[in-house]
């Protein structure tokens, strides 16, 4: 079995904000306090759950139909979840909590906190999971950025056969997304929609052979992890559906998504400042807007992301393929990334670098920048969208992107004629072979200034 390490338990800790049905109103103690430390756990009600004591080396199983969950997908079985939960997080050895097949649950939003002392598979999801429907029945004192939250866990699987439906229609049509507003325009004011699933500040976690559609917001999102393995993904959400990236990673290292299918309104894979170490690999992504490190530099921020690679994927009828988006203004790098091996099918920028990546089309110039170097392009073929140039490198004016190779791209117009000039704004580097269109317009050898080394050193 997979689950035999044993985690040391400190305590358990789990917040979730819990909605009153029958009275209509919140618990007067639901939201007083964040994380509030539990110190005895909470035992389920008669009858007593399935729970199979551990025999050795089987995961015991925290069935959430024990613990009063109804799954009828109206009734709020988020406190079924909270003691399931309590309950299998401190379970001596590893445990599972399952989600049974045939039922729709419906939990608000909620944090899953460890560390737990058992190693868990949370997650035999077979069974479909919901939130409340769209934010006029989100709970007021519920966190409107985040659904489902996995907090300080260390070792954890993710899987299941079920289900897991962000409801997200509801949230798409407010009048602050773009062009939602009167007359198609975007209404201004605060417009938090929740992530569905978000893992922080957690190690060690594999999801897997799952599958999540119509998030509100992003998917998955990772903050401040180590040590993630993402395989068999099924993402999926309409393409006008707004900022619903499929798996964004932040502040995370080590990462590893495989053989998953990704279309949404957003980035396949978005890869925000601090990853390090990640490695892409078999993704089928499309209808979206592609792979995206970035955007990285707002605000004048520093951002380092180095060591990505990207290889063989799929990536079709996309607003982008590969792309790295930098805010003006930015500090800095990202460095050694490997696109290698990916199929396009009618994408509107293949191969793109923005650094002047500008929500508003108002930013102003600035002299800093994020610095991008060492980015190889390898084996990069098939059609593009004749509305833009199949490979665009806008480089940022004082800090020239360096080191860019390209070897066996060959992109070709999906219908139309052939763009001859691919873009090219202050890039140096290589083609390694003759590219199709041929980048004549990168620049050969390096800049006479460089950004200094402290100022890029990551
Ligand atoms: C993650 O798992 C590895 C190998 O099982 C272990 O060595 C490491 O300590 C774990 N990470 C954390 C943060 O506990
Ligand atoms: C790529 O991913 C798809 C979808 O998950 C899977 O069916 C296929 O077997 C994978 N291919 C390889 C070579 O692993
Ligand atoms: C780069 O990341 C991969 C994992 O994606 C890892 O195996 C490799 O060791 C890393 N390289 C360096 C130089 O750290
Ligand atoms: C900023 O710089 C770019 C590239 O040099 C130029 O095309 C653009 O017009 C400039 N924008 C402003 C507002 O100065
Ligand atoms: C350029 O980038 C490649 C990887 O894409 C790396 O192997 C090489 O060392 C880099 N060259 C310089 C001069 O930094």
């Amino acid at each position: 079995m997979f689950f035999l390490r044993i985690a040391t338990l400190v305590f358990l800790i789990f917040t979730c904000s819990f909605f009153n049905q029958i009275h209509g109103r919140p618990h007067s103690h639901a939201h007083k306090k964040h994380l509030h430390p539990i110190s005895h756990v909470s035992f389920p009600p008669s009858p007593a759950p399935e729970a199979v004591s551990p025999t050795y080396h089987e995961p015991a199983v925290f069935n959430v139909r024990s613990f009063g969950a109804v799954g009828d997908g109206v009734s709020d079985d988020t406190q079924a979840f909270k003691l399931a939960w309590d309950t299998a997080c401190q379970a001596e050895e590893s445990a599972t909590l399952l989600v049974p097949n045939g039922y729709i649950f419906m939990i608000q939003s909620c944090i899953f906190t460890g560390p737990c002392k058992s190693v868990l598979t949370f997650q035999k999801i077979d069974g479909n999971i919901v939130p409340p429907d769209g934010p006029d029945s989100w709970p007021r004192y519920s966190s409107r950025r985040q659904w489902l939250v996995f907090y300080r866990i260390n070792g954890m699987t993710m899987e299941g056969s079920g289900v897991i439906d962000g409801r997200g229609e509801k949230w798409w049509d407010l009048p602050c997304k773009p062009h939602k507003g009167i007359n198609g325009k975007t209404q201004p004011g605060p417009c938090d929609s929740p992530v569905a699933i978000r893992f922080f500040m957690s190690s060690n976690l594999t999801v897997q052979r799952l599958e999540i559609k119509n998030s509100p917001q992003f998917h998955f999102r990772f903050d401040g992890c180590q040590n993630v393995h993402i395989e068999m993904l099924t993402i999926k959400s309409p393409a006008q559906s707004p900022n619903t990236d499929g798996i964004h990673i932040d502040n995370t290292n080590n990462v590893k998504i495989y053989n998953s299918v990704i279309s949404n309104g957003d980035d396949c894979v978005s890869i925000g400042t601090g990853c390090h170490n990640v490695d892409i690999r078999n993704i089928t992504c499309g209808p979206s807007h592609g792979i995206s490190i970035g955007s990285l530099g707002n605000h004048n921020s520093r951002a380092c992301v180095y060591n990505v690679t990207v290889s063989e994927s799929v990536i079709k009828h996309s607003d982008n393929g590969v792309r790295i988006k930098t805010w003006q203004g930015g500090a800095g790098s990202v460095s050694k990334v490997i696109f290698n091996n990916i199929h396009m099918d009618t994408v509107r920028n293949p191969i793109i670098i923005d650094q002047y990546y500008c929500l508003s089309k108002n930013c102003l110039n600035q002299s800093s920048a994020v610095f991008i170097s060492a980015i190889s392009y390898s084996n990069i073929k098939g059609t593009y969208d004749v509305r833009s140039p199949p490979m665009r490198f806008a480089c940022s004016d004082s800090v020239p992107c360096t080191n860019l190779t390209l070897y066996e791209v060959e992109l070709l117009p999906a219908q139309g004629n052939i763009f001859t000039d691919p873009f090219c704004w202050n890039a140096y580097g290589t083609m390694q072979t003759l590219t199709i269109p041929p980048a004549f317009c990168l620049i050969e050898g390096n800049p006479l200034s460089l950004p200094q080394n402290d100022v890029v050193q990551c």
